[in-house]
């Protein structure tokens, strides 16, 4: 992190999370898309930065920015609902209701086993809710979406945990025994993260309790950015008490006494269901000062982002929290050392916080049992609209893949022939590679993939790939964040081939691909940039055949 970045953390800090100039952005430009010029005026000097830095902010953000201005309903540009084809109907069926500048773009509704998602009036649609468009528009109906939640093995999420006076009472148990204790109980289950890097979470905790500071900060990170995938949605919305308690039990081992849950703008159902639970938690006196006469002080703020994929990378993340422009920071310092407003912070994935009541309530080694010896615990896997049972599904780390397709899944319901399992960063999975892979970070790197948050969006038979290539090239350069350039530069290359080569005569030369795809995996800051050239070079090696015409 520079000097000036930090200044402006220490700057924002000062203010706290109450009320908070990136919160305030998003208060100014709800109704008309974006904040006026008055309204950033007022904002930059009540919190005494600068035009540009306000500026910086706000023409980062899909929904902030100007051109977002007057958008009245938007379609999901996601890979799952591209895919499936549902777009362009969907576009034309919109068109005659809403004039072409009120339609607008978002990435990802988390409607993947539906597709045809779009959304209007602050709720979200998908399957047949277009054919009701008028409705919609008259009287912001709900209609409510349907994805199947199953599990095999032992249920640790998805697993019903009845009232929440019973419930926490694993919280309560928590509050008895130390923070070491508890600690410990951690570094037995060896849960590792479900955000996407696989990072031990107690190593994690242990640096951040290691850090002297009277101000500490819990940070949920339910930006679920990886279109395809949507199970940080369900526990948000079906479980939000696991993580809201995972939360708890984090701040009580760091002696941290505020959580942020940071969640995506695309999940506006998500966000109202989190503020109720949290409201919940007040009345029954489990959160505030002094818990239930403990010397256990804990609360929480809830951030709805504004439509942005890099705000998943834990540091760009803090940065948005803090009004700041969203760029990665350069570690160290990690966040657990100077994390939110240069405090420390630590950040897990909303999977990766709910397992902990489970941890507490059954021990770490009952934990550890399930699963591998180096994956442990429980996945969710989203599986998108082309299988016959789509839906999330929880599955002891190990289970063959195999076996989540054809049993959980019921098999595809159209001949596909790759699945982009783990997001747009992690790998392109032929189908010929399902019987060698088994649901865990190990199986999925040794055979050249990347298990990451575990998504899987189908590319069916008819899909072209070079088309597929172009999509997670052009994601790529609209979501940089532009800190570093063989990404910032390197994805807008990388697309202007690919489309090159599919609208004229032009081949690519395979040596500047090589040499591309080299420099972003080599030369970038974050794994946006890095992460890119995985799928890319899964499509080359395994598609060949396809692929050949385009590359001289
Ligand atoms: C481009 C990019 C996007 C990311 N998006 C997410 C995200 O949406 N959710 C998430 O939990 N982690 C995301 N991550 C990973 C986070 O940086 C971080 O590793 C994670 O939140 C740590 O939590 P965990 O240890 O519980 O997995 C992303 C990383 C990168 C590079
Ligand atoms: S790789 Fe891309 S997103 Fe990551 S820091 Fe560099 S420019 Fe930003």
């Amino acid at each position: 992190m520079n000097a000036m970045s930090k200044n402006l953390s220490e700057l924002s800090g000062r203010k706290g999370l109450d009320k908070n100039l990136f919160e305030e952005l998003g208060i100014s430009a709800d109704g008309s898309g974006s904040p006026g010029t008055e309204a950033m005026e007022k904002l930059r000097e009540e919190f005494l930065v600068g035009k540009a830095n306000v500026y910086g902010t706000v023409t980062f953000y899909d929904f902030l920015k100007p051109e977002n201005k007057g958008k009245k309903v938007y379609v999901c540009n996601g890979s799952a609902c591209m895919t499936a084809g549902t777009q362009e109907a969907l576009s034309k069926e919109l068109g005659k209701h809403y004039s072409a500048e009120e339609i607008g773009e978002m990435c990802c509704l988390g409607r993947c086993h539906e597709n045809s998602a779009f959304h209007a009036g602050g709720k979200n649609y998908s399957g047949d809710a277009f054919t009701a468009i008028e409705n919609i528009k008259k009287e912001n109906a709900i209609i409510a979406d349907h994805y199947q939640v199953g599990s095999m093995g032992t249920p640790i999420i998805t697993k019903d945990y009845g009232e929440i006076k019973e419930y926490y009472q694993v919280f309560l148990n928590c509050l008895n025994k130390t923070p070491e204790a508890l600690l410990d109980e951690l570094k037995a289950s060896g849960l590792r993260g479900r955000g996407g890097a696989g990072f031990s979470m107690a190593f994690k905790l242990d640096s951040c309790r290691n850090v002297k500071s009277d101000i500490k900060f819990i940070v949920c990170n339910a930006d679920e950015g990886d279109p395809g995938a949507y199970s940080d949605r369900y526990i948000l919305e079906q479980r939000p008490h696991a993580l809201l308690m995972g939360m708890m039990i984090a701040g009580y081992i760091t002696g941290a006494a505020h959580g942020v849950v940071y969640i995506r703008g695309e999940y506006p159902e998500s966000v109202t269901i989190i503020q109720d639970a949290i409201e919940a938690l007040r009345k029954e006196e489990l959160i505030g000062k002094r818990v239930r006469g403990s010397g256990f002080d804990f609360d929480f703020k809830v951030i709805k982002a504004q439509g942005a994929y890099i705000c998943g990378e834990e540091t760009a993340l803090l940065s948005s929290i803090e009004g700041q422009r969203p760029e990665v920071r350069v570690r160290p310092p990690y966040p657990t050392q100077q994390g939110l407003f240069n405090k420390p912070t630590v950040v897990n994935n909303v999977e990766t916080l709910a397992n902990l009541p489970f941890i507490m309530q059954e021990g770490g080694k009952a934990f550890a049992a399930i699963g591998t010896e180096k994956s442990t615990g429980t996945k969710l896997i989203s599986l998108d609209g082309f299988f016959n049972r789509p839906g999330i599904y929880e599955v002891n780390m190990g289970t063959p893949l195999r076996v989540v397709i054809d049993e959980l899944g019921g098999g595809f319901r159209q001949p596909v022939k790759a699945m982009h399992i783990g997001g747009p960063l992690g790998g392109l999975v032929p189908v010929a590679k399902i019987d060698e892979l088994t649901v865990d970070f190990d199986s999925f790197a040794a055979a050249g993939f990347l298990l990451g948050h575990a998504s899987v969006v189908c590319i069916p038979e008819n899909f072209p790939l070079i088309k597929y290539l172009e999509h997670l090239f052009r994601f790529t350069a609209h979501e940089s964040c532009g800190k570093c350039f063989p990404c910032r530069l390197g994805s807008t290359r990388g697309y202007e081939m690919l489309e090159k080569a599919q609208s004229t005569e032009y081949k690519i030369d395979r040596r500047l691909m090589n040499d591309l795809l080299e420099t972003l995996e080599t030369g970038s800051l974050c794994a946006l940039g890095g992460g890119l050239p995985l799928p890319v070079k899964n499509a080359l090696k395994y598609f060949d055949e396809e692929l050949k015409a385009y590359f001289a």
